[in-house]
């Protein structure tokens, strides 16, 4: 309000003349202040210099002392210790302040200087009406966030007197965040703004926030966010209806997602004896028949951000026990060892049935293999090789039993134990005999019968060598039944006749070697013999 108009509307009140109206007060206040409770309010106030300033509330017949810097115990109560003139009195300046605006400021206020000029203010007349508005913070954030992305979120407040902003708060993620401030005049006010930076994680997902101003004495809080982040498929989870399953049921498969938003798409993978089929669905539950054991699920849910995976879910099947082939026993002497291993879902108990008598005579020990679902078990003891042994193996589902061929993997081995002794004491024997042989005709070559029959063959000069002397005497004694024989004699007589020649040479040499008569005879018999 400018000071013409100020003097224009005294004059209207008081008719006072032209040159009071110059030499009059003036002063420039703005007609109204706008006060954000809990803030402090500054209402400007510029006049001539003066010594005194004081303020008052509007009133009728009462001067509620608003400020009053000679009397300060003069300032009614609801403004004490809330006042103050910031100004150079002698730069004409009376602002006024204010702290911790409370609703009840809601007031109409003048100022009067000292001194006036001769009780010609009209003070009164040039009041400035405080405005106190509840102003609470507000809080944004951008309309799309994703996980991974940057979540920002912006509060801000108005507050009404630049020197003391109200600090700001807030309810969540102020770890790991970037907290900015500033503070800017907009429309006569102020406003202070604070934004929150962060990277946005799914777990901040359904995550409600919001923002707090505080002032001294009194603090507001802005609206409640719910948050809403999108995010691919973070965990996903796959579960069936019923557990176990018997082999050839059917089974429903069930996938659970967390994403933001809802899978749209879900993927159904079924592995079986390493093979992976894969089925594409828009339903989060799958039918799957004839389930077999070895069976395992997966799934996969697709949103508009991405995919994820199940991990893989082994069905529980279960099945009636199988004796696999393996199955056998060997018979080692007379230790028998049997091995029986069965398939089962769930584990297979297992029983010996030894020629019908299952309690067992013999040690039984019971292992597991690593093979999922195989058990073993082995029974060794002494039995006979005819002995009938079965294995039973029986779990809830029902049972199998199996006749165990016995191998007679200890048969073959004990008869090549045998044989090689054998071969040995044949080929010791067929030596023996050749040494025998051997040794025979070595000794014979000097034996007149021996000679004789090579003698018939060969040369007669050789005979006559050796064994002329040696003759003679067997003519003498047994060599003459013979002679009436036929051809063969020939020889024989031939022989003889050199014999009896030689005879008389060496009778008397014969006569002195008396122990040469035995093997004359055997000479002679030999040679009748081979004659005949
Ligand atoms: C009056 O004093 C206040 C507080 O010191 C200051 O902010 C303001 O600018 C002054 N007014 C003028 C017109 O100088
Ligand atoms: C926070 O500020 C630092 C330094 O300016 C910057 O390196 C970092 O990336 C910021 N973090 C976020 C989440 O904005
Ligand atoms: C299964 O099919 C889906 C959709 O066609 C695909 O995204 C996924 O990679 C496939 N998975 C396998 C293991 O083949
Ligand atoms: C179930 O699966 C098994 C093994 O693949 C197959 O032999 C059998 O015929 C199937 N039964 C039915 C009813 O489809
Ligand atoms: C029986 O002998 C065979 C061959 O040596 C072997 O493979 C098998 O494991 C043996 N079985 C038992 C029950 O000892
Ligand atoms: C079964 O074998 C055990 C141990 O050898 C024996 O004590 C029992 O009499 C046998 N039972 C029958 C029915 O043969
Ligand atoms: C069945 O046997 C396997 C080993 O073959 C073992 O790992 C598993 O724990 C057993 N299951 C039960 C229920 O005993
Ligand atoms: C072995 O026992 C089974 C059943 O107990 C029987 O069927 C089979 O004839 C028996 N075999 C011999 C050789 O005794």
């Amino acid at each position: 309000m400018g000071t013409a108009h100020l003097l224009k509307l005294l004059s209207l009140f008081t008719g006072i003349s032209v040159l009071q109206q110059v030499r009059s007060w003036s002063i420039t206040l703005p007609k109204t202040v706008t006060a954000v409770e809990g803030s402090c309010v500054v209402v400007p106030c510029q006049t001539q210099p003066h010594s005194r300033v004081i303020w008052y509330q509007y009133h009728d017949i009462n001067y509620p002392v608003v400020f009053d810097g000679l009397h300060p115990h003069a300032t009614v109560q609801q403004f004490k210790g809330r006042t103050s003139v910031l100004g150079k009195a002698a730069e004409g300046n009376c602002t006024l302040r204010i702290n911790d605006v409370t609703r009840a400021d809601n007031v109409q206020i003048y100022v009067w200087i000292n001194p006036d000029s001769k009780t010609t203010q009209k003070f009164h007349y040039q009041t400035v009406t405080i405005l106190v508005e509840k102003k609470a913070p507000t809080i944004s954030i951008q309309k799309q966030i994703v996980d991974g992305e940057l979540f920002q979120a912006i509060c801000s407040v108005y507050f009404s007197c630049p020197f003391s902003p109200p600090s700001i708060e807030w309810s969540q993620f102020l770890e790991n965040s970037n907290v900015t401030a500033k503070m800017e005049k907009v429309q006569g006010q102020w406003l202070y703004t604070v934004t929150l930076q962060r990277l946005a994680t799914y777990t901040m997902h359904d995550r409600k926030i919001h923002c707090c101003a505080k002032f001294r004495t009194f603090s507001t809080e802005s609206q409640q966010i719910i948050l809403s982040i999108l995010y691919k498929p973070v965990t996903v989870t796959l579960m069936t209806e019923k557990e176990p399953v018997m082999e050839g049921d059917n089974v429903i498969m069930e996938c659970a997602a967390n994403c933001n938003p809802p899978p749209h798409k879900y993927s159904w993978l079924k592995r079986q004896m390493g093979q992976i089929t894969n089925v594409t669905s828009p339903q989060s539950k799958m039918f799957f028949s004839n389930i077999t054991r070895d069976t395992s699920f997966s799934c996969i849910a697709h949103n508009d951000i991405g995919a994820g995976q199940s991990d893989w879910l082994d069905l529980d099947v279960q099945y009636i026990p199988v004796i696999l082939p393996e199955s056998s026993c060997n018979l080692t002497g007379e230790v028998l060892k049997c091995v029986c291993q069965a398939e089962a879902s769930p584990n297979a108990s297992l029983y010996w049935t030894i020629d019908g008598n299952d309690t067992l005579p013999s040690s039984f020990s019971f292992f597991s293999t690593n093979k999922k679902n195989v058990v073993s078990g082995v029974l060794s003891g002494s039995a006979t090789s005819q002995s009938n042994i079965s294995c039973t193996a029986t779990n809830s589902l029902g049972s199998s039993t199996k006749q165990l061929s016995i191998e007679s993997l200890s048969k073959t081995s004990s008869l090549f134990m045998w044989l090689i002794p054998l071969i040995l004491l044949g080929i010791a024997l067929l030596f023996g005999c050749a040494m025998l042989i051997y040794r025979k005709y070595y000794r014979n070559r000097r034996t007149p019968g021996f000679t004789c029959s090579i003698m018939l063959s060969r040369s007669q000069s050789v005979q006559q060598e050796y064994h002329i002397p040696e003759r003679s005497q067997d003519e003498n004694t047994q060599s003459r039944p013979c002679r009436p024989e036929s051809n063969p004699e020939v020889d024989c007589v031939y022989d003889n006749d050199i014999a009896v020649e030689m005879q008389q040479q060496h009778q008397n040499n014969a006569t002195a070697r008396g122990g040469l008569t035995q093997p004359k005879g055997v000479y002679c018999n030999m040679s009748d013999y081979l004659n005949c």
